[in-house]
């Protein structure tokens, strides 16, 4: 299959595909989203295919606006001060509502379903010429860099996908902060777009972090973000044999790139999984093994900065 670009004026035309059972890509604030109807299981299908992801793994269905989650989910009173972050980076997990006409694919026959309102104008735009939910995970190959631009898509999924909306960069380019709730209260299953401590500030709790090992997120695996090369993280300088991806004012004594001079945190991650593959493209040029990341500070989108980079770094399952 050929796969169309379209323009941010071919809106109708995506909304087509979709209405046909398709595949399409589409821009949000995040990253870009590789959607389908929600409610369609063909549809969802091409999905989980195009993507080669396990179908153990359940997808983000993403909706217009806040008032249209209660036609699909059941809202905990401890989860509804959250739904004030939306439109915006964050991915609420809630209770699967009965009837929700959700296709069980999109859930992965879980009793929970994830939800986010994007806030990204194009997006909007596609949600609501639409009219309905739209399932759609980060659009890569399964176990590979997110992609921040209709040129990242085109790179993993060109030939497998009807079309990709083309609305420029992601201006946070990480994906969404995922919270989920137990008795307890909410707890953080993806660090991401809004930092935890925007979070914690709203609910007056501190969110534990469910870790990897425990996978809560089925998706969130060890091993993803994989690019080609060794990624060594927390180094003072690159060795012998590797490439150099610094933040702030590093000196830089190997081939490489810088996600932010001025150590700002939003810009880093906004270049984030551009930077990684590039970093990839220029190891493979100098013949290097792998490259060397400078710290991040671990705090606000730091987090989500270093867990991507994490399990960038970790050992690959295959
Ligand atoms: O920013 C984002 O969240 C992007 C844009 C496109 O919205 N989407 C995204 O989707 O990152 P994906 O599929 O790459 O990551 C979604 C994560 C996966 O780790 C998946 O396992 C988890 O959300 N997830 C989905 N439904 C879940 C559920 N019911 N319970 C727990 N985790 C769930
Ligand atoms: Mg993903």
């Amino acid at each position: 299959m050929d796969t169309v670009v379209l323009n941010v004026d071919q809106v109708g035309a995506a909304v087509d595909l979709l209405r046909d059972g398709q595949v399409v890509a589409f821009p949000t604030e995040t990253v870009y989203g590789l959607g389908a109807d929600a409610r369609n299981s063909d549809a969802v299908a091409r999905i989980f295919a195009a993507k080669d992801r396990p179908a153990f793994n359940p997808l983000i269905v993403h909706l217009a606006d806040a008032g249209m989650v209660a036609k699909i989910a059941v809202v905990p009173e401890m989860a509804k001060a959250l739904l004030d972050l939306w439109p915006g980076p964050l991915t609420l997990v809630l209770p699967l509502k009965e009837n929700s006409g959700l296709s069980p694919l999109v859930t992965a026959d879980l009793d929970t379903v994830a939800v986010r309102v994007p806030a990204n104008t194009l997006a909007q735009e596609l949600l609501r010429a639409f009219g309905g939910p739209i399932a759609a995970p980060s659009a890569n190959p399964s176990g590979k860099v997110s992609a921040t631009s209709a040129a990242h898509v085109l790179a993993g999924l060109s030939g497998r996908i009807a079309a990709v909306l083309d609305g420029g960069m992601c201006a946070v380019g990480l994906e969404s902060t995922i919270v989920g709730f137990d008795n307890d209260g909410p707890v953080l299953l993806r660090p991401g777009g809004v930092p935890v401590e925007e979070i914690e500030a709203i609910t007056g709790k501190t969110l534990p972090l469910r870790d990897a090992e425990t996978i809560t997120a089925p998706g969130q695996m060890v091993s993803h973000y994989a690019p080609e090369v060794a990624v060594r993280l927390n180094a003072d300088q690159a060795r012998a044999g590797e490439g150099w991806l610094g933040f702030g004012e590093n000196m830089r004594t190997a081939p490489g790139l810088n996600l932010s001079v001025d150590g700002d945190l939003s810009e880093a991650a906004q270049n984030l999984f551009d930077a990684i593959r590039k970093m990839d493209a220029i190891c493979l040029r100098h013949g290097l093994k792998g490259f060397a990341v400078a710290p991040i500070p671990q705090t606000g989108l730091g987090l989500a900065i270093n867990d991507r980079l994490q399990r960038a770094a970790a050992p690959r399952g295959n």
